[in-house]
């Protein structure tokens, strides 16, 4: 029986090709004409005005935070459900996260949460579109308006994603995006940002290069740093870029059979769901047992790893894990993160991989 990976990259483009035009023609650093390409690929599809590249998601979320001028001691809005790297980036400029619970239609922030989560030492919000699905941004845009913040969309997990027909990265004041190998696009470690301001765009490109003064080699008038993409990785995404939305529609297409294959347990699972006006581009197809705790979660995810299909568990909230802890409880985050599971969501999956996925999970959770 083969196994069944809960993500993996689909390299059957130009990837080859245009890496070896890097050896071939000796730009393997971080100069070189796939720089440039993939991020005018990228900012087309996002339809934004510039795209910066970064060699991951992470030091593009901390090169975001400085072009922003977060200082320390100042407070970001951020939802207790992410990837950790969301709160670490607010770390690393000094200032501090300031949690806020999750809806539980789709575990992203909850709009109704933020506004009482305001301070005078607030600068920003950072939203994130968990796992593909964007996150309320109408409100979200509307609470950052009256208050005078600045929004950073968290779009690591959703290349492609919209709301009402806009895709997200442009829809904030800036937004990132990863591109580790079990992303949506891929250049094996990346990273982006995405703005249409003109002013953080020179700023992102200035602190991306050591602050290096574009007009004057060895000038620093700030301190930087090198987060800068190699050729190589920007000549795989532009290849992965080629392909974007056959995979946008394949992923589409894989979670309508999973939602076939998974409606029998509809008593036992809550399916993922996808709220009006927004396009949800499954980074990972999730569902939550609608019973039981993280001990009853991890027994199913066991009995599937028996059968030979992995699968993630749902993020902790930032609020449990020893570097956040609080002492408080986010009632959505706590009852539902514990019971959630990312399902195998890649473009090779089959209907019988989904199939046996789904005879594996009527086992597990007892139905
Ligand atoms: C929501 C979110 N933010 C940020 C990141 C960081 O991206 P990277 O792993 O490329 O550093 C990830 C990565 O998985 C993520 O899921």
């Amino acid at each position: 029986m083969n196994r069944i990976a809960v993500a993996q990259p689909r390299l059957a483009g130009n990837e080859r090709k245009y890496v070896l035009d890097c050896l071939d023609t000796s730009w393997i650093s971080s100069n070189g004409k796939y720089i440039a390409a993939f991020e005018e690929s990228f900012a087309a599809f996002c339809g934004v005005k510039h795209a910066v590249a970064a060699n991951n998601g992470t030091t593009a979320l901390h090169l975001a935070l400085v072009a922003l001028d977060l200082k320390p001691g100042d407070e970001v809005i951020v939802p207790t459900v992410t990837y950790i790297a969301t709160a670490n980036a607010v770390k690393y400029c000094g200032a501090t996260p300031v949690l806020v619970d999750v809806s539980a239609d789709t575990m992203n922030i909850d709009p109704n949460q933020i506004e009482r989560a305001i301070t005078p030492r607030t600068r920003g919000i950072i939203p994130v579109h968990l796992y593909g699905h964007p996150a309320q941004m109408e409100a979200v845009m509307a609470i950052a308006r009256k208050h005078k913040l600045w929004v950073l969309e968290d779009a690591a997990e959703a290349h492609g994603a919209e709301v009402n027909g806009q895709r997200v990265g442009g829809i904030g004041d800036c937004a990132i995006f990863s591109f580790f190998g079990n992303k949506i696009v891929t250049t094996g470690e990346g990273g982006m940002v995405t703005t249409n301001d003109d002013e953080i765009a020179a700023r992102l490109r200035l602190y991306r290069g050591q602050g290096v003064d574009p007009k004057r080699r060895y000038w620093f008038p700030v301190i930087g740093y090198n987060y800068r993409m190699t050729n190589i990785q920007a000549a795989i995404g532009l290849a992965q870029m080629e392909t974007i939305d056959a995979a946008l529609s394949e992923r589409q297409a894989l979670a309508r059979i999973y939602d076939k294959a998974l409606a029998p347990l509809a008593d036992a699972l809550v399916l993922p769901t996808t709220q009006p006006g927004m396009q949800h581009v499954y980074w990972m197809y999730t569902v939550y047992l609608r019973e039981g705790g993280e001990e009853r979660r991890d027994a199913v995810m066991r009995a599937l790893e028996e059968q030979g299909i992995e699968t993630r568990p749902v993020f902790y909230p930032m609020h449990v894990l020893p570097p956040y802890l609080e002492d408080k409880t986010y009632p959505v985050a706590d009852e539902w993160a514990q019971r959630g599971i990312n399902l195998p969501t890649h473009q090779d999956l089959t209907q019988d991989d989904v199939n046996r996925i789904a005879v594996a999970l009527r086992q597990a959770v007892g139905r």
